[in-house]
């Protein structure tokens, strides 16, 4: 059995809080890139959890006046309560606590150890610590003294640790990177990948005798894992490594670690090296987003940057809520969040976009053919709407499989733009009084709803609710989610006869 399976993560959360809007924004990312490759028909694993080891997460539990694990415990569904009504299907929610991982850990850690090739030694290590990115520094990478993505103080800490010897891979992962390009994405974040590896890389720790909350060494149980070493192994905890060898063939390697480019480092250089020194794949691609800002600062809880995604979701919908995010910001880059552009993408794209579209196109069937899709008499009247649309479907796919999310979606607005240009150009409400034109009226409003039916399908991973609203209101009888692409994007699929209705509109305009 070989690889069958497209296998995207996202980052595991430190639920040492609950989630705000650049937690779900990976995670919304993440679903959309997920739920297209299942509309391809493709086998997927889409995985999710919580990172809950290390002295952060510790502290946290502490200021409380709870242990570790009370707290994960309770924090855990408050992470799962978000997924679900952002409607993000993962397939596995992996918890760094449960014993599968910490066994997973272990071997992982212990065929590195065996290697042969002392790639785990001890040693000991002082060094400028910051506790939020559970990473050390040196005096150059700080600004003005402190944590470069944080802001906070650092603390000198002092450990005999145990070390990984990543000095030693820098040319295997150079020749990695060389081979395969396209393993970071987008092309800056690679380039940074690279000088970091050719700046040299330095040995890292892999263990902490200060504090418990971790998973202990196999051979050396004073010392607990070093929690990004554990974290990162999580994608393949998930994946059967160690624990069933035939499913981690057909998932490992991973196709897409989704990630923020503040993990970067230690998804393209820490984590391929490990893996390397175990012997295993790195995995095929990291792909690396921007930061989310809010009134163009960095969120906070101190400063109520730090917008629960309910907040918006309670205002906006759901879907309108997906979208957003992934539209409004080209994927990659960092991007600004308001309130203001947020309504007005609401009732620019959606609203008077595709929800009027859908409103129109429903309302003339309902009253011009009693709700009955028409036979599409005259191939005239449907002027270029199958040209625009396959040519924007075309590029929809292209772009979401190069995870240039943004791009995809633009190019399903394209069709949306036109679709709804060209009923300013025929008129269908003029040819409805003229009975001499009703094959005419047939031919648009035919052409009219397939579009609709073409679009309900592309915007099935980005809004599942509406998409699903859409696929109703049209009265198709085959279920939304039993079309595969490319097959559903064909031109000429919808059955004239078909029952539409009306219904509510997709996308109700907001007030600013
Ligand atoms: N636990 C680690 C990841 C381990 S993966 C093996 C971690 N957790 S985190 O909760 O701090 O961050 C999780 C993800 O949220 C990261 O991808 C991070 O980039 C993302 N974001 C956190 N704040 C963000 C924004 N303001 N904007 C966009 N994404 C942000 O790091």
């Amino acid at each position: 059995m070989g690889r069958d399976t497209f296998f995207i993560t996202s980052p595991i959360y430190y639920p040492n809080d609950v989630p705000h809007i650049g937690h779900a924004y990976d995670a919304v990312a993440v679903d959309f890139v997920a739920r297209y490759h299942r509309l391809r028909g493709e086998e997927v694993f889409h995985l999710t959890g919580t990172d809950e080891h290390g002295l952060n997460l510790q502290r946290a539990a502490e200021r409380a006046g709870m242990s570790p694990q009370a707290w994960v415990d309770g924090m855990e569904p408050r992470w799962r309560e978000v997924w679900a009504r952002l409607a993000i299907t993962y397939d596995d929610y992996i918890r760094t606590t449960e014993p599968r991982h910490e066994a997973a850990v272990q071997r992982l850690l212990t065929a590195v150890h065996e290697n042969g090739r002392d790639d785990i030694y001890l040693g000991s290590y002082e060094g400028l610590y910051c506790v939020a990115c559970e990473a050390y520094y040196v005096e150059g990478d700080l600004v003005d003294g402190m944590c470069p993505i944080h802001g906070r103080p650092v603390e000198l800490l002092r450990e005999e640790n145990y070390f990984f010897r990543l000095s030693a891979y820098a040319d295997r992962l150079l020749e990695h990177y060389d081979r395969t390009p396209s393993a970071v994405e987008p092309e800056t974040r690679r380039n940074e990948v690279l000088s970091l590896i050719r700046g040299g890389l330095q040995d890292f720790s892999i263990s902490r005798t200060s504090f418990r909350w971790g998973v202990q060494l196999p051979w050396d149980p004073q010392h607990v894992c070093y929690v990004w070493f554990d974290a990162l192994a999580n994608y393949i905890t998930a994946a059967g490594y160690g624990s069933d060898p035939e499913r981690f063939a057909r998932l490992w390697p991973a196709n897409i670690h989704m990630i923020g480019k503040d993990i970067l480092r230690f998804h393209a250089i820490y984590w391929p090296a490990m893996l390397m020194a175990a012997g295993e794949e790195p995995p095929t691609q990291v792909w690396a987003h921007g930061f989310l800002t809010v009134g163009g600062q960095k969120m906070s809880k101190t400063n109520a940057t730090g917008i629960h995604p309910f907040e918006l979701a309670d205002h906006f919908g759901v879907d309108s809520y997906r979208y957003y995010f992934m539209r409004e910001i080209r994927f990659g880059e960092d991007g600004n969040f308001s309130w203001e552009s947020m309504v007005d993408r609401h009732n620019a794209d959606l609203a008077n976009g595709l929800g009027n579209l859908a409103s129109r196109v429903l309302a003339m069937l309902g009253t011009s053919f009693g709700g009955a899709v028409p036979e599409p008499a005259l191939e005239g009247s449907q002027g270029d709407l199958p040209e625009v649309v396959a040519d924007a479907v075309r590029r929809y796919e292209e772009h979401l499989l190069a995870v240039r999310l943004h791009e995809a979606l633009a190019a399903v607005w394209d069709i949306v733009d036109r679709a709804n240009g060209y009923l300013v150009e025929k008129e269908p409400w003029k040819l409805a009084k003229d009975p001499a034109r009703a094959d005419d009226l047939a031919g648009v409003l035919y052409a009219s709803a397939e579009t609709l039916r073409i679009l309900a399908v592309l915007i099935s991973p980005i809004m599942p609710g509406a998409a699903s609203r859409l696929w109703a209101q049209l009265g198709i009888a085959e279920p939304l989610d039993a079309q595969r692409l490319p097959a559903a994007a064909r031109w000429g699929a919808l059955d004239p006869g078909t029952k539409t209705t009306k219904g509510e509109s997709l996308f109700p305009r907001l007030e600013a």
